[in-house]
């Protein structure tokens, strides 16, 4: 088909959103057979079926590129315990935190958790977003990974999305073996790793190097296995403190660290040279109330590509609106729309390994969100509405 009298931020680099005006898409299967100039469609297109788009905005689909949608319970007590001044740290220490969601996890069938996610799956669709990467991190012993992750994949049969899975068992350390973290990573995490990579259940890894969590030494035992099983690697790094996470990511060449508030000029210079995208998370940043900023500059001018997501969980980011974060992330990190935008296309898509998404490409994936909307700036720009018209996923509107 083709879709006529379109605006289109292709996400090409080059010119600002790679704008076309007047322009067309045509879609053949799943895939994107030519984009263009309006004008130059050609004549052996006359037969496809057309639809008018009315000079509405095309972007590519959306793209989360780090959520911890599948996990039971919510954590609303600790918001309140926050507003009553205890900090996240010591919610943690106490025993809340990573952990009281473990429980919740733990206790929950596979039903439930796929029902729970599902919810915040389908407000992330109704925005555009076509590929969701989902976490494990809140089972932290074998059979509840294993559970979380199986949901995941669950979710890609039941809804039109890509599920992309991260592997989080060094996200915390479980009641059962405090004080005891090496014998954890040894015993439960690695384990868990080889377990679920058997079952086909692991796209990367993902680690939490950060003081109420795990040292770069045990991440690295982690990353090693996973290097070894032929995975990308990710990290939740320098989001509390610096404790050297960005820069043990970028020796695995990492697909992204993640957060990163507290990362340097030169976390900044090895992730340019190891050419891992800096995931940044308004959303915990504005829940948790933070006030030390990710240094964005530095990414600039250290040519690291920046992406945003929801970081959508039940602790530090209850936000299941990639538009909002889109928002917060020109508000509060003072990215531009346009940086915002490819945050959530073309480097979300980098963050995950994709490389057939994130652009309106010929021989990309047809993977289209179109916007009742005239230009691309509307979109980060607008708090809590959504403008979404329709959604092309591989090439179906869905
Ligand atoms: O990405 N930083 C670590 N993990 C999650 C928070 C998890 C939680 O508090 O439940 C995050 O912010
Ligand atoms: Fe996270």
């Amino acid at each position: 088909m083709l879709l006529t009298n379109a605006t289109i931020a292709t996400m090409k680099r080059g010119s600002p959103y790679g704008l076309i005006r007047d322009g067309a898409v045509a879609i053949k299967a799943d895939k994107i057979l030519w984009v263009g100039k309006a004008q130059d469609v050609p004549q052996s297109f006359n037969s496809m079926s057309r639809e008018d788009l009315e000079g509405r905005l095309i972007t590519p689909g959306l793209i989360d590129c780090h959520t911890h949608v599948v996990h039971g319970g919510n954590r609303s007590d600790e918001f309140e315990m926050r507003l009553n001044g205890a900090s996240y740290q010591e919610i943690s220490v106490a025993g809340g935190g990573i952990v009281s969601t473990v429980k919740n996890t733990r206790e929950a069938s596979q039903e439930e958790l796929l029902e729970s996610a599902l919810t915040r799956v389908d407000a992330l669709l109704a925005e555009g977003v076509c590929v969701i990467e989902v976490k494990s991190g809140y089972g932290l012993d074998v059979e509840t990974e294993i559970k979380m992750l199986r949901v995941a994949r669950l979710i890609e049969t039941l809804r039109p999305v890509i599920i992309r899975t991260s592997f989080l068992g060094a996200h915390a350390v479980p009641k059962e073996f405090k004080g005891r973290s090496d014998k954890y990573i040894d015993e439960v995490c690695i384990p868990a790793l080889l377990a679920a990579n058997s079952e086909g259940l692991v796209d990367a890894v993902d680690g939490f190097c950060e003081g109420i969590a795990f040292n770069k030494e045990q991440i690295s035992r982690v990353f090693d296995v996973a290097h070894k099983l032929g995975l990308p690697i990710k990290l939740h790094a320098e989001q509390l403190s610096n404790i050297g996470g960005a820069q043990l990511a970028a020796r695995y060449k990492a697909l992204s660290a993640d957060h990163l508030e507290y990362a340097t000029f030169k976390d900044a210079e090895v992730m340019g040279l190891s050419k891992s995208v800096a995931v940044l998370l308004p959303g915990a940043f504005y829940t948790l109330g933070e006030t030390q900023h990710p240094p964005v500059k530095a990414f600039r001018d250290c040519g690291v590509d920046i992406a945003i997501a929801t970081d959508c969980n039940p602790g530090s980011s209850p936000l299941a609106s990639l538009l909002l974060a889109m928002n917060m992330g020109c508000s509060l990190f003072k990215l531009t729309p346009e940086e915002s935008l490819a945050g959530v296309t073309r480097n979300a898509a980098r963050a995950l390994g994709l490389s057939n998404r994130g652009k309106v490409e010929v021989g990309f994936k047809a993977d289209l969100a179109v916007w009742d909307v005239f230009h691309p700036a509307e979109l980060a720009y607008r708090i809590g509405f959504n403008s979404l018209y329709k959604r092309f996923f591989g090439g179906l509107e869905l």
